[in-house]
């Protein structure tokens, strides 16, 4: 399998952050990794900005440091690393002042594509877009990224639309969902509808129910203050899980148009039930012997954000209407696991006794780890003491079917920054997309707020609380194991 790599046009990614966290893990070292694949053209260039005063040098030298802590080491040499920062340069500005505006108009081309990345707190998004069109550094069709969090809340949402609206329009807007650029998702898209097999099963007359999980073993250490007003739901949900849902429930699109792709997810948002109090459970983790509780890590004794939740939601369409679709995702649990589990009914009648093994198939889109996509079928079980069943996978791990190509996924990041620089937006949230997610989302986070409702606990390497495992048994369901 030979993997394309078409240079994008020459262009100047200016990096508002640039000293941050984010830069150093993900945006820098995903930007070399295209560097690395001859994408990003010779004349392309990285110009980091922020506050620290910085030179070039001093710079180029947080690159290096980023890309030796975060790029694996085979990926890597001094030579190669050299001419990539010899593409970086450095600018300190003031988001909310004049200094270095007119510096960075002076490094800003005009006859390359203009990318103006805000890897910043949301509260410097208006002032950064403002300060840009003011000074004549962006133009009609420079793009604009912006990260996570968009907004806490509805409000803040649109507060957040409105400021950068004002600046840009929604086709130069590139909010970033990172789960959006994780290979596998848009394997969800290609399996859906690049595949005569599915679609016609894809409703609630086959499927029973459909699970996503995104399980993660760390704790919020190291970033605590920002986690404990935020939680699970507005950290997760509102954004990764509701985009998985998204792209599993929406109807096939009339074109891989990004236009077309988000009118069909908005679709399925607004068709999203209200989640009544009995449909959600929040759960906190508690210490063990090694590792503080949640509200240790937290730095606040008090805390009663959730680090687990998970919730049952119903859509009202004619595709969906008696499917409900069932997530979860928490920190500290028992390991990594990020899926989507397409849970198809059992046959409408069956010949063999169900004690003979039968069991419904299910279709399993694995995010991480090991990519790839498991298909279980029943066969019969081989020897000659009659028609014993089982359930096996049909298994397509991308790393061995597609050799390299399969092994070496991209980051997320490297994908969406180069869709970037090419001007599609498929992948990324629109202004409107985002609104509706946190007017879904809102009432769910208010009741807790009004309630004063207490997560419950639950122990570090587990599955969640009981009462996550209860929302499932009582449909007469089940959580898939988290179990390797
Ligand atoms: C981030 C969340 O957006 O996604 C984190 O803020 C979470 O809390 C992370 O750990 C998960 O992303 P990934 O790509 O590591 O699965």
């Amino acid at each position: 399998m030979v993997s394309r790599t078409i240079p994008v046009d020459p262009f100047d990614l200016v990096l508002f952050g640039a000293t941050g966290d984010l830069a150093a893990r993900k945006i820098i070292p995903s930007l070399y990794r295209r560097f690395l694949a001859g994408q990003m053209p010779a004349e392309a260039r990285l110009i980091g900005a922020a506050r620290s005063e910085l030179s070039d040098d001093e710079f180029r030298k947080l690159v290096r440091d980023a890309l030796n802590a975060f790029v694996s080491e085979g990926k890597r040499d001094a030579e190669t690393i050299d001419r990539f920062c010899g593409q970086c340069s450095y600018v300190a500005v003031d988001a909310k002042g004049d200094g270095g505006w007119d510096r960075l108009k002076e490094l800003v081309r005009d006859d390359v594509v203009k990318a103006f990345y805000f890897s910043v707190a949301p509260s410097l998004f208006g002032s950064l877009a403002e300060k840009l069109r003011a000074h004549g550094i962006a133009c009609d069709d420079s793009r604009l990224v912006v990260e996570k969090p968009f907004g806490v809340d509805l409000e803040t949402a649109r507060k957040l639309n409105h400021d950068l609206e004002c600046a840009f329009e929604e086709h130069q807007i590139y909010r970033i969902d990172h789960f959006l650029g994780k290979e596998t998702v848009q394997n969800l898209m290609a399996v859906r509808f690049a595949n005569v097999l599915f679609e016609p099963l894809w409703n609630e007359r086959y499927i029973d129910h459909v699970q996503i999980t995104v399980a993660e073993p760390m704790g919020v250490a190291g970033r605590g203050s920002y986690y404990d007003t935020s939680g699970a739901m507005r950290d997760m949900v509102q954004n990764h899980l509701m985009q998985l849902l998204c792209l599993t429930a929406m109807e096939p699109p009339a074109h891989f148009d990004p236009d077309r792709l988000r009118d069909e997810k908005l679709k399925v948002i607004r068709a999203l039930d209200p989640v009544s109090a009995k449909d959600v459970v929040r759960g906190q983790y508690k210490a063990n012997g090694e590792n503080p509780s949640y509200p240790e890590d937290a730095e606040n004794a008090d805390s009663t954000t959730e680090s687990f939740v998970a919730l049952k939601v119903g859509i009202s369409n004619w595709r969906w209407k008696h499917t409900p679709f069932y997530l979860r995702t928490g920190k500290r649990m028992s390991r990594q696991l990020s899926e989507i589990a397409v849970v198809f009914k059992h046959t409408p009648h069956s010949i063999f006794d169900r004690e003979e093994g039968q069991e419904p198939n299910s279709l399993v889109i694995r995010l991480q780890p090991d990519e790839g996509i498991d298909l279980a079928v029943t066969i019969k079980e081989p020897g000659p003491g009659g028609m014993r069943l089982t359930t096996v996978p049909l298994d397509m791990t991308f790393a061995d079917a597609l050799g390299p190509t399969g092994s070496d996924i991209p980051d997320a990041y490297e994908r969406l920054i180069m869709d970037v620089i090419r001007g599609n937006q498929t992948l990324f949230m629109r202004g409107d997309e985002v609104e509706a997610a946190w007017a879904w989302t809102d009432p769910i986070i208010e009741r807790w707020e009004e309630k004063g409702d207490k997560p419950f606990q639950y122990a570090q390497g587990s599955t969640g609380p009981d009462e996550a495992m209860k929302l499932m048994h009582r449909d007469g369901r089940s959580w898939r194991s988290l179990e390797d």
